[in-house]
């Protein structure tokens, strides 16, 4: 059943007053069409922790979007309406943002011939969230503001520091809920229940139902608030890695590629942070890098995949002393596959690669086809080959000056 409590002190002492004051405006505005607004999911939740909830979600026994218009009208914001989600988003002048649903309510008659408000939309609105913890609302209406709605003891398991689903198929209807779980155990130095673990497993062929977009941009979203090393531990832990990245692994190997990865002092910018962190994964396991491109989703990151395994294995063809002549070789190859391979390379390979690195990056021509021309060469597809000789002197340092550059022409032609 519901259990009793009321949480108006800890949001009189951790909202900021203008907050506060919105609530209250909100739970007025609500009850004086007879209608009961409330905070819900993760506001709650935060209150209860004794943090400040920074999103604020209202669910509206009533007409959501009407209290929503009221709302914006009052305080100058503007309304965007969400026709399918059936929910409305105000945003004040101050760009804070609040989100308004309805939870239809039903009216039923009772022998005394009273309406009564049944309440069992809220509840199932609360019965369709992840964990309990995100399961609570707070009522703003004047004569009971901050009584908490808690039918799934969410304020026991904040106490006990635990994550708990719902229910058995909470993972099952939505499979991201797992990286959620891993999300806020950190979050909060919490520890999922025995049951929710055991969920997971039996959730795990509903994985595959999951676009690789959701797949990823939770993980992108787990790996930048939590600690990746930490993260994947846990997915380890948990023995689902390969569920969401068939072949990737958690080995020491890895984890140190891994961590090379992170202190990196330059990173691939225009890389999401869950491919580069994922890709290691499979660069810490010779051999298996070919099945990274599993998990790349963009032509970008195939590419990345693709040319990273090219470099490694022109590496392990001999040892390279001359950057000049990899560079027949790699000319072609991006900048972010050079940065992988060298940091799955072994020590001299990735210093040899690195140094190739810089000075490619560094090149500057010396010379441009008008040069060959004044110098008697008649134009044609010769011309590309004299400028790339050029560049791989330059590469291993024979030529530095325009000087020595139309030398080698005239010694050449
Ligand atoms: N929710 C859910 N299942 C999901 C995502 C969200 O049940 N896969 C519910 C939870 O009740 C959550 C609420 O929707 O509290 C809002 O979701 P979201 O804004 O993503 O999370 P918050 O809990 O607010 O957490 P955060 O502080 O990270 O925003």
């Amino acid at each position: 059943g519901k259990e009793k409590g009321n949480v108006k002190p800890q949001l009189v002492a951790l909202l900021s007053p203008d907050v506060l004051q919105l609530l209250t405006v909100i739970g007025e505005t609500a009850a004086s069409e007879n209608q009961n607004a409330f905070i819900i999911g993760g506001m709650v939740r935060d209150i209860l922790l004794e943090q400040k909830g920074e999103d604020i979600d209202i669910v509206v026994e009533g007409d959501g979007m009407a209290l929503a218009e009221k709302t914006a009208a009052r305080y100058d914001g503007t309304v965007s309406v969400h026709e399918t989600f059936g929910t409305a988003t105000v945003t004040f002048p101050s760009g804070r943002r609040v989100d308004f649903t309805t939870s239809r309510t039903e009216y039923y008659e009772t022998p005394a011939a009273l309406p009564t408000v049944s309440r069992s939309n809220i509840k199932e609105d609360l019965y369709r969230r992840d964990f309990t913890m995100n399961a609570m609302a707070a009522s703003l209406h004047p004569s009971d503001f901050g009584d908490l709605i808690d039918y799934f003891h969410g304020r026991d398991d904040i106490n006990k520091k635990t994550l708990r689903v719902l229910h058995n198929l909470s993972f099952v209807e939505d499979p991201t809920r797992i990286l959620r779980g891993i999300r806020f155990e950190q979050r909060f130095q919490f520890r999922m229940s025995k049951e929710t673990t055991a969920f997971i497993h039996y959730s795990v062929s509903a994985v595959s139902s999951l676009s690789r977009s959701r797949i990823t941009s939770e993980f992108q979203t787990l790996f930048k608030e939590a600690d990746p090393v930490r993260s994947l531990e846990r997915l380890d832990e948990l023995g689902i890695l390969p569920i969401f990245f068939p072949g990737a692994v958690w080995t020491s190997q890895t984890k140190k590629v891994v961590e090379t990865y992170l202190d990196s002092p330059e990173k691939p910018e225009d890389l999401p942070e869950w491919f580069c962190i994922l890709f290691c994964l499979y660069l810490g396991q010779a051999g298996s890098i070919p099945s990274a491109e599993t998990a790349a989703v963009t032509k970008k990151q195939k590419s990345i995949v693709q040319n990273t395994s090219l470099l490694l294995s022109l590496l392990n063809e001999k040892e390279w002393n001359s950057p000049g002549r990899f560079h027949s070789h790699a000319y072609h190859i991006p900048e972010e596959a050079l940065f992988f391979a060298a940091i799955a390379a072994d020590h001299d390979q990735a210093g040899f690669l690195r140094q190739y690195q810089k000075k490619r990056r560094e090149l500057r021509p010396l010379l441009d086809g008008h040069d060959l021309k004044a110098a008697g060469l008649k134009p044609g597809p010769d011309f590309r080959d004299y400028l790339f000789s050029i560049e791989q002197k330059m590469l291993d340092g024979e030529i530095t000056t325009r000087k020595e550059a139309l030398q080698f022409i005239r010694q050449h032609k």
